[in-house]
């Protein structure tokens, strides 16, 4: 069996997968898969503003750093996540009481120190994460309420300065498929384009749940994206689905699988195809989606289910 990778390189795609960085240190099974099945990482968390800059003005960077030599050494390219969310920041800045002023300038620190220190390393950065509502309103959030819309164009011109040769993204979730929100995301990269703003590409982050039936529209909806002429990419699948799972429900859970690569695979520009996760053994979705889980490609004894030999075979 070829992993992932290689098969994946034959199409000109990169195949990644979000890294937990203690199951990295402590699981050598673990160590192996993620260095041996995947061509590109994401930090699941250790690159997240609260997890580099703890107390205001003290970074830390050693978590991030090991990911990005273990890339290296193993012929990995990097998509950084995350510069600019409503989520996962620091308490001194969420319970701090800043002007606006000053935080926009916190905010272009953050942006420009830590776009630096990778410099060079990072392929493709997910400069905004998660900016819209589900009806396409823009989501309330401290950046918004405190800088306003313009925020979003001002964290690209920024990121961009810092690291002119990294591809910058806009990422979400929920907008796989066309509606109100993925139109929203639409109109916004057309706009910034027009307006010269550097954004590069749109990640679609793919987080599925077999209960909500599995989207159908998902290659159209990648390919207007691709017409603008902007790279895209899958960025966090995984597939969950009630607990206790069935044999039914991991074959469904290998459609959906199916379904996004496939609309990754049909864009010209779709350049990489990233998993959040690759083994139920370490998943974000019990905790945050009570009584779900199986959401990977793998289950907990490393054991490959029914939606690896479909990325496999289709591949
Ligand atoms: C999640 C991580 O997987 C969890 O470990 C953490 O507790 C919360 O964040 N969208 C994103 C990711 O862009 O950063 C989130 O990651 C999952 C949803």
């Amino acid at each position: 069996d070829r992993p992932l990778r290689q098969l994946a390189a034959d199409d000109h795609l990169r195949i990644g997968t979000a890294v937990d960085m203690s199951a990295l240190a402590d699981d050598a099974a673990y160590r192996r898969l993620a260095g041996s099945e995947f061509s590109t990482v994401t930090a699941e968390n250790v690159m997240k503003w609260e997890a580099i800059e703890p107390r205001q003005g003290e970074y830390d960077y050693v978590a991030a750093d090991r990911l990005v030599d273990f890339a290296h050494r193993n012929g990995q390219k990097v998509r950084g996540h995350v510069l600019v969310w409503h989520s996962q920041l620091p308490s001194w800045l969420t319970s701090g009481d800043f002007t606006a002023d000053q935080l926009r300038e916190i905010l272009h620190r953050h942006i420009t120190d830590t776009v630096r220190h990778f410099k060079g390393r990072i392929w493709q950065w997910d400069v905004v994460n998660e900016a819209f509502n589900e009806d396409g309103t823009l989501r309330d959030s401290i950046w918004l309420r405190e800088l306003g819309p313009g925020y979003i164009a001002d964290a690209f011109r920024w990121a961009h300065e810092a690291d002119p040769r990294a591809l910058l993204f806009y990422n979400d979730y929920n907008t796989e498929w066309t509606g109100p929100k993925s139109d929203a995301v639409y109109e916004l990269v057309s706009r910034l384009r027009a307006e010269g703003v550097p954004v590069d590409g749109v990640g679609f982050q793919g987080h599925l749940g077999i209960q909500y039936g599995l989207p159908t529209d998902m290659a159209a909806n990648f390919a207007r994206f691709d017409r603008l002429g902007l790279a895209t990419a899958v960025t966090e699948a995984d597939v969950r689905m009630e607990m206790p799972a069935d044999d039914a429900e991991l074959a469904t859970q290998a459609e959906g699988y199916r379904r996004l690569l496939d609309a990754c695979l049909r864009a010209r520009h779709c350049i990489s195809f990233t998993v959040w996760g690759f083994t139920d053994k370490y998943s974000w979705v019990p905790d945050t989606f009570p009584g779900e889980g199986a959401a990977n490609l793998f289950d907990e004894n490393y054991r490959a289910k029914p939606a690896y030999r479909t990325l496999q075979e289709q591949l």
